[in-house]
């Protein structure tokens, strides 16, 4: 089966979140169920210095308002067609924000482009390569089964990835000549939304099937703490919906071979992690002392209870932990942290910046890793933690829920613990979570105990190609 999947960014090319990791990784995943990928996206700066000896593939003299070229390269072992329209993508901020932080005035022309783009080779225009569905990612992408809804040529099968539901892509109704779509297409049951226009809200209406990234997250969408508005469209397409867990990449995440890794181990050296820990505790200033180091790798937001770190940072310290902060976000949080730390030298190291090196390092020498989203739709973070032996402390919500088992009496007993879960996220609830941590820690059979069981959890892409697989057949069951 050929399958184009359209995506705003794919790791190792760009990356701002997990969505990258996932664009990047279930291709490779999806080869040995004979399921051939091309992923279709953006050609930013950093895509464009990459890649080399690209073949010119298709060109558009008009799309959407400029022109754009498609290139087809291999990558680290994808088969990538790059949009190249320097007019959207050749900026020299970020993917989707400006140097200052703000999103580009005309993101949802860059994004409704990548989408038609899409549509388009869908409906085959590409020469000698017509896929048999398409599997779009989050707002970004997902009008490119709006297009494909209204293109005269025979509909493909299409297949809406969720990631995150708080991003919707939401414009004023004045962009609508901009699309191009026929008046028809400004309507509830497609793009039209409170008389505005949103992206990821025609996805869900077009779309023949749509995934969440977990299972828990698929439930948690169809109420109104968690929909985000979308609530209701989602009830609607109920029978529509699937809840798929993520995987990862499990050569690239790999504590036995990472590059970055000073001192590779396995569930059986886990000893020889101390040596990784001293590293960390370089780095972010920490005594070199007994004393746990619990790290944070983040984007710093509200999502992601980055405040409720913040409000206990004084007292993790107190009970006897040392923390290690990675991340970038809201500079309020940014701020916060950083006077925490200069409160609590050698206990408190922060870390503003995006790192991908020091990421992998952080998960291979700390103890734990805390994750106190308020919502998290599957979280990547915590597989991390479990391959690496960095114990996940994280709230029990999302993906967090369906992946951490929680070191309660009865799973300790059983040895089936993996980490700690708790609720509410408050900041007395993470205070008892660190305590619990902390209370284990101090029983270094039981930590290991739970170190050893967390590396056994099945984080790869494996059952969850396979269901993506079943799930693509069941809606092109003709496609080879
Ligand atoms: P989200 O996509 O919501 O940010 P995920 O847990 O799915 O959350 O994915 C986050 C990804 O980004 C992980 O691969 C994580 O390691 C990485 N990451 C987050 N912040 C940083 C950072 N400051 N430096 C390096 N990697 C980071
Ligand atoms: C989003 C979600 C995160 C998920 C990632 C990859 O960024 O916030 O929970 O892991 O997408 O699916």
């Amino acid at each position: 089966m050929k399958v184009l999947s359209v995506s705003s960014e794919v790791f190792p090319l760009v990356k701002t979140g997990g969505l990258a990791d996932v664009a990047g990784a279930l291709p490779i995943a999806l080869e040995r169920f004979g399921i051939e990928t091309k992923t279709l996206m953006p050609g930013y700066p950093a895509v464009m210095r990459a890649i080399r000896n690209p073949v010119v593939r298709l060109q558009f003299d008009d799309l959407l308002g400029e022109p754009a070229t498609v290139l087809e390269v291999k990558h680290d072992g994808l088969d990538i067609l790059v949009l190249d329209a320097p007019a959207y993508y050749d900026r020299s901020g970020g993917p989707y924000l400006d140097a200052t932080g703000k999103d580009y005035p005309d993101n949802w022309r860059r994004f409704a482009a990548l989408s038609l783009a899409g549509a388009e080779i869908a409906a085959g225009l590409m020469p000698d390569w017509r896929p048999d569905l398409v599997h779009t990612h989050d707002w970004q992408s997902a009008m490119t089964s709006v297009y494909m809804r209204y293109n005269p040529t025979p509909e493909l099968p299409s297949v809406l990835t969720i990631h995150n539901i708080a991003f919707q892509g939401q414009f004023g109704a004045d962009i609508f000549p901009g699309l191009r779509l026929p008046p028809h297409a400004f309507a509830t049951e497609s793009i039209e939304y409170y008389g505005n226009i949103g992206f990821l809200k025609g996805g869900l209406q077009t779309a023949h099937a749509i995934t969440t990234v977990s299972p828990s997250y698929a439930g948690e969408i169809l109420t109104t703490e968690f929909g985000m508005g979308l609530q209701g469209v989602i009830a609607s397409r109920i029978d529509s919906l699937h809840g798929i867990v993520n995987g990862i990449d499990t050569d690239v995440w790999n504590p036995s071979t990472d590059p970055v890794v000073h001192t590779h181990y396995n569930s059986s050296t886990l000893k020889s992690r101390v040596e990784n820990r001293s590293s960390i505790a370089e780095f972010f200033g920490l005594h070199h002392d007994n004393a746990p180091i619990f790290c944070i790798i983040s984007r710093l937001t509200w999502q992601k209870g980055m405040d409720v770190i913040a409000a206990t940072a004084d007292q993790i310290v107190d009970m006897g932990g040392k923390l290690a902060i990675l991340g970038s976000g809201d500079a309020a949080l940014e701020g916060a942290l950083l006077a925490a730390a200069a409160r609590h030298p050698g206990r408190i190291g922060v870390s503003i910046g995006y790192n991908e090196p020091m990421s992998h390092l952080m998960q291979a020498g700390c103890d734990a890793i805390i994750i106190p989203s308020r919502f998290e739709p599957c979280g990547l973070t915590q597989l991390y933690g479990l391959r690496y032996g960095c114990v996940p402390i994280v709230a029990r919500t999302g993906g967090l829920n369906d992946t951490v088992i929680d070191a309660n009496h009865a799973a300790l007993a059983a040895k089936a613990a993996t980490g700690i879960q708790f609720s509410p996220v408050t900041p007395s609830g993470l205070l008892q979570a660190v305590r619990r941590a902390l209370h284990l820690y101090a029983d270094q059979k039981v930590w290991t105990q739970l170190q050893k069981q967390g590396m056994k959890s099945d984080v790869s892409w494996e059952k969850s190609a396979e269901r993506y697989a079943a799930l693509y057949s069941s809606l092109a069951p003709k496609g080879k």
